[in-house]
């Protein structure tokens, strides 16, 4: 499973990438909100850091308006992603801008019914979003098996990307279902590291060889 980064943060971005595992990187208005730059700024400025899909998204909600601010998108790197939401004028949107060869990613997806529908429409990656249908007492990743099962029965070619994921248990559950890709803040990234073992069995190692070849 590809690992992006859900957020609009350059020093977050910067951090991640010196990793080397990071592929992409997923923003929406609200994440680009908080960094306080035009976005078209904040976009470039994400695309000079990590190189891999970046998703960027239109702010307009009607059809016509969203495939122009689409096409300004793409403008600013090879890498972009336009993100839509999954409205009626978002899906008629996705359907021009894909049909241009445009790579869209078709966001806030809460049911099989409209992952169906963004395929149909050429979504390149379709963002069902785990992490809210939680919140709501639903269980968020039973969405991302539905979509997969439902790709793999007719060899759709939408990426599935798992979005809204909150924990570590999110990534391997998003993993063990067969999202393509898992959006994740960089805390929940970060968090993939952590294992009390591998701490205590690393100080004990020290601890031997210091011992061992320190000098008295
Ligand atoms: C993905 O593209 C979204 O930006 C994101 O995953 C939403 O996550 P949230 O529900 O934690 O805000």
């Amino acid at each position: 499973m590809k690992l992006f980064l859900d957020t609009a943060n350059l020093d977050e971005l910067r951090a991640g990438a010196k990793w080397g595992i990071v592929d992409g990187v997923t923003t929406n208005p609200s994440l680009i909100a908080k960094e306080g730059k035009p976005i078209k700024e904040q976009i470039a400025a994400i695309c000079d850091i990590v190189d891999g899909p970046i998703s960027a998204e239109v702010v307009a909600v009607e059809a016509k308006a969203m495939i122009a601010e689409g096409r300004e998108l793409a403008k600013i790197h090879k890498n972009i992603i336009v993100k839509v939401p999954l409205i009626r004028d978002g899906i008629e949107a996705c359907s021009a801008l894909s049909k241009e060869g445009i790579r869209v990613n078709v966001t806030l997806c809460f049911s099989p019914a409209q992952a169906l529908l963004a395929a149909k429409a050429g979504a390149y990656f379709i963002s069902p979003f785990v992490g809210r249908l939680d919140d709501i007492g639903a269980t968020g990743m039973d969405l991302v098996r539905q979509i997969v099962a439902i790709y793999e029965n007719y060899d759709f070619e939408t990426q599935v990307l798992a979005a809204s994921l909150r924990g570590p248990l999110h990534v391997v559950e998003a993993s063990l279902a067969g999202a393509h890709i898992g959006t994740l803040p960089f805390k929940v990234l970060d968090s993939l590291f952590n294992h009390p073992l591998t701490d205590k069995g690393l100080d004990q190692f020290l601890k031997d060889y210091n011992k061992a070849f320190s000098k008295k």
